[in-house]
């Protein structure tokens, strides 16, 4: 696992083109990206739906970055043998999702993928305290899950971003921390500062002009 402290990009497929996806993907791929982050939503667990496990295998032939694979669903783990099949290489359910998700990280694990855990703008970070010790990555929703183009939730989110930080360098663990939602090059600039070092943005690079220089200057 690439060290926590690199900062990396992740264009979010939920705002490309989806009637050229494949051409979408491939265009984060020469843009420089690191991962590619696709938002799965069931439409239950938050108030919009995209896209399942056949789109993941649909783009999975069309790269070979990372696919970082964000489960905004109520039932993770009934789906889990789907995106694992589907080829995602790292898996991240939510902490109020309805699952054990002790058990649900081990079978990401399990299945030789990285795994996450995510929190939503209003959980508090000691709901995600007991599983710290079990991923690869801590997701901080930086607007409420749902829908792209949000604005960034400040105050809400970027002291469970340092605390994230805080706690992994206290315990010796070795976790990504992830944010996602109204990611631009100015609020990219305040994660990073508390902690963040993976960053997922769909509108600021799937909207900018220039997606390769978006994706580099993101880099900080
Ligand atoms: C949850 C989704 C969005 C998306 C990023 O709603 O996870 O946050 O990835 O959306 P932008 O970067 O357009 O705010
Ligand atoms: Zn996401």
């Amino acid at each position: 696992m690439s060290d926590c402290n690199t900062r990396l990009i992740a264009p979010s497929v939920l705002a490309s083109d989806w009637g050229i996806v494949a051409e979408e993907v491939r265009k984060a791929d020469t843009a420089g990206a690191d991962w590619i982050h696709l938002d799965v939503m069931d439409g239950h667990f938050v108030e919009n739906i995209s896209f399942g496990p056949q789109f993941v295998s649909a783009i999975r032939p069309h790269t070979k970055l990372t696919l970082d694979v964000h489960l905004m669903i109520t039932h993770p783990d009934k789906y889990l043998p789907m995106f694992i099949k589907a080829g995602a290489d790292r898996i991240t359910v939510h902490v109020e999702a309805e699952h054990d998700v002790s058990a649900t990280l081990k079978v990401i694990r399990d299945a030789g993928l990285q795994c996450g855990i995510a929190l939503n703008p209003a959980t508090p970070f000691d709901d995600v305290v007991p599983y710290l010790d079990q991923i690869d990555l801590l997701l901080v929703m930086t607007v409420v899950p749902g829908f792209g183009g949000q604005s960034f939730m400040e105050t809400e989110t970027m002291p469970k971003v340092a605390t994230g930080r805080e706690f992994r360098e206290k315990n010796g663990l070795n976790y990504h921390i992830e944010v996602d939602g109204g990611i631009d090059l100015d609020t990219a600039e305040i994660a990073a500062a508390h902690g963040a070092n993976v960053l997922v943005a769909g509108t600021a690079l799937y909207k900018a002009p220039d997606m390769a220089a978006a994706v580099s200057q993101m880099r900080g």
